[in-house]
């Protein structure tokens, strides 16, 4: 293919993910707004994926679902609520990759449909759930034992002395109502734990809306503004974290486990 059918492909299609098509093609001008997915490239490299079984969870345009395709991967599967046609009828064909799209939502994902995975990358997802601790169980139910989980999401820091999470609508602030869940750190850890995983990394990231000093003097005047205005308005503190889990049913402790107590419940 020419430079300029590549380019004639290209737009046709909107992508969310800026992947490198050939030397000097990208899917996309610039890199996607408000959270570097470069920082993420340095943890995937530290683990081993040869000959691991790899689902990609919203893996919209297979910006990591290629990448772990790349160094070693077996088998890779992505899926996502709203499949990128982009991914599907251009980039896998034209990298002659073996990654598998389909159109599916998490929450409907079972073992019978693909089998149960020795990793699975859960990027960007987590915050636009409204049922996530539902979904965290469903990917653990999906995990070979000692499988890894690699979950990133957005989080609020407001408060840090308890596990919370926070659920915007409307008034959140990605101002975007499918930005929904939002826990503290704290929360996550709790909720990993209650699911029986092992927290093996926790590293947080500074979201890019508050990185440079003109968005933070920004953020502080609209802050003191509506603060003042309204009275009743905090600023949610957004930043982005990378939980690295491992499921480890063997450690279960039963006494601990929120799945286990409420099942016994019901069953009593
Ligand atoms: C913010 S993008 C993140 C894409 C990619 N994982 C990344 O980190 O760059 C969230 C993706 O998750 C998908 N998604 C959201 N809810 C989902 C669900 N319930 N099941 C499957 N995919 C979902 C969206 O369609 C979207 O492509």
């Amino acid at each position: 293919m020419t430079d300029e059918q590549i380019l004639n492909e290209l737009n046709k299609y909107t992508f969310y993910h800026r992947i490198k098509v050939k030397e000097g093609i990208y899917t996309r001008e610039t890199e996607n707004k408000h959270f570097s997915h470069r920082k993420l490239f340095r943890y995937l490299d530290d683990i081993d994926f040869k000959n691991k079984k790899v689902l990609d969870i919203g893996c919209r345009d297979g910006m990591f679902s290629f990448y772990i395709e790349k160094i070693g991967a077996k088998e890779v599967i992505g899926i996502d609520n709203n499949l990128s046609k982009g991914a599907v009828e251009f980039l896998i064909p034209h990298f002659n990759s073996k990654v598998k799209m389909y159109e599916k939502n998490l929450y409907e994902l079972n073992e019978s449909d693909f089998g149960k995975f020795d990793i699975i990358l859960f990027f960007g997802v987590l915050y636009h759930l409204r049922e996530p601790i539902s979904a965290m169980k469903k990917l653990s139910d999906l995990l070979n034992e000692n499988g890894l989980l690699l979950c990133e999401t957005a989080i609020t820091e407001n408060i840090e002395s308890k596990p919370v999470i926070y659920i915007p609508f409307n008034t959140g602030p990605y101002d975007d109502p499918t930005s929904c869940t939002f826990f503290n750190t704290q929360g996550l850890k709790e909720t990993f734990k209650s699911l029986n995983f092992e927290i093996l990394l926790i590293k947080k990231f500074i979201e890019r809306k508050f990185s440079n000093i003109k968005k933070i003097i920004k953020n502080i005047l609209w802050l003191i503004f509506k603060k003042n205005r309204l009275l009743k308005t905090d600023l949610v503190i957004l930043n982005r974290v990378l939980f690295i889990v491992k499921k480890n049913q063997n450690k279960i402790d039963k006494t601990n486990d929120y799945w286990y107590r409420t099942h016994k419940k019901h069953q009593k």
